[in-house]
């Protein structure tokens, strides 16, 4: 059969999710300041890591004007809202660190960072969608999207591996971006029964994810695992399952009774939702559960996407009726990226908190606090849970093994 031209515009297109042709989840142009009437959120926002570092933050948040969220009007304005107040709320439960942590979340806090997140669909916490999406600037407008050329907006206590760490992630979003315009040739692919167009896109969607592993790889130059594990990661840390915040936090004035939310990380991109819809991998129970949880903390045009793709024809039975031999090897090829970019994920999660944790534990018992003092004093509630531990180990590598069954079967040739 002759192969039609790649198509995505009759059927599925990816118009009416907020995913730009450009930078994919990533929001375009974020704005760096909110109206003047929001000056002193932004004063204290943009000083989180000084603040916290003086023990300050806590007592310049409690006597911040209580102000309203209803002069925010364009999305822009409401994610850079949402991105300041989730970094001050951060910054304000984990100021002491894991000992003395708040029960209650004041007023002039959590009234406006609810109001902002029921306007967003987001969580009242900081999610990758802020930290991450919206939370960078090109310092020259005309310059490249890289790391020599990209700024964060607001920043976390650790200071250049903090922002290493959302650049690099903000990179592999945007290495993704050809594999997220693919989709719906892929999807229109299937529809209209065309083989070498659905390859044609899984090829460069292959292509793509090796792009995400290759920049994933800057983690180890921009991020030092000491300060991640010893400083950072208590900052992205939430208040549910956290043994430290056990019944989660009082959202003063906003309700009574204690609510828990995750804690911020990119299980939380709208990437991997997506492509394991696509290729059709399917989760076991408990890592599903979590994976579909994180599904809402993304913003909800993005959730709304994953949903679709999942709702369309089976791209691996399609793959499987096909006897094409470019179409199969396409679709194995792809599944085995995607394999090998969650296989270097593991390598990453292992050397930026399992091995740290390790020599956490190990000074501890030696009580050589001295001796590489910041990951001994790092908290150990979550060592072997929420977001680290072994715990999550189990986790990574059932959802990597649910990818490699995605793989069709060897045929015998
Ligand atoms: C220092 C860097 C990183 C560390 C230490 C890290 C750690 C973790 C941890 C502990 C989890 C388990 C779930 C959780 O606790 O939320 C997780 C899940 C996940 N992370 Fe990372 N991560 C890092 C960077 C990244 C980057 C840059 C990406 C790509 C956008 C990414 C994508 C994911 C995904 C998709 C999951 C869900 C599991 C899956 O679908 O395979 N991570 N990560």
């Amino acid at each position: 059969m002759a192969a039609a031209e790649p198509d995505s515009k009759p059927f599925f297109s990816l118009e009416s999710y907020h995913v730009s042709e450009e930078l994919g989840f990533i929001l375009a142009d974020p704005l760096q300041e909110l109206p003047p009437y929001y000056q002193p959120w932004m004063d204290i926002a943009l000083r989180v890591p000084e603040l916290v570092h003086s023990h300050e933050l806590r007592f310049h948040v409690n006597k911040m004007p209580q102000l309203s969220s209803q002069f925010l009007q364009k999305h822009r304005e409401l994610r850079l809202a949402h991105l300041a107040l989730s970094m001050m709320t951060m910054g304000y439960m984990w100021q002491e660190g894991e000992n003395n942590t708040v029960k209650m979340l004041p007023h002039n806090l959590a009234v406006p960072f609810w109001e902002v997140s029921q306007r967003l669909g987001l969580p009242p916490i900081l999610t990758h969608a802020d930290a991450v999406l919206a939370n960078w600037r090109k310092k020259d407008p005309e310059g490249p999207f890289d790391m020599e050329n990209l700024e964060v907006l607001v920043s976390l206590p650790g200071g250049d591996s903090t922002r290493g760490f959302f650049l690099v992630t903000l990179l592999v979003e945007m290495a993704a971006v050809p594999a997220l315009r693919n989709i719906p040739t892929v999807i229109n692919g299937v529809r209209c029964g065309d083989a070498e167009t659905v390859a044609r896109a899984l090829e460069v969607i292959s292509q793509s994810l090796q792009d995400m592993t290759d920049k994933l790889k800057l983690m180890q130059v921009y991020v030092e695992p000491s300060v991640f594990y010893g400083i950072m990661r208590i900052y992205l840390s939430g208040w549910k399952d956290n043994p430290c915040m056990p019944k989660g936090l009082v959202y003063e004035g906003v309700q009574d009774e204690p609510m828990e939310y995750s804690g911020g990380s990119a299980a939380q991109s709208s990437l991997l939702h997506c492509f394991d819809e696509l290729l059709g991998v399917k989760h076991e129970a408990k890592s599903g559960a979590f994976l579909t949880r994180m599904r809402n903390y993304m913003p909800p045009a993005h959730k709304l996407l994953t949903q679709d793709i999942s709702l369309q024809p089976s791209l691996k039975r399609f793959v499987q009726q096909q006897a094409s031999e470019r179409l199969n090897q396409a679709f194995q090829h792809c599944v085995t990226k995607l394999l090998a970019l969650r296989s270097y994920h593991i390598n990453v999660v292992s050397r930026f908190i399992t091995v740290p944790a390790a020599r956490a534990r190990q000074l501890r018992n030696q009580n050589q606090e001295l001796e590489g003092e910041m990951i001994s004093r790092a908290p150990t509630a979550l060592e072997e849970r929420g977001t680290g531990g072994s715990g999550i180990m189990i986790f990574l590598k059932t959802v990597r093994d649910q990818t490699k069954g995605t793989l069709l079967p060897e045929t015998s040739q």
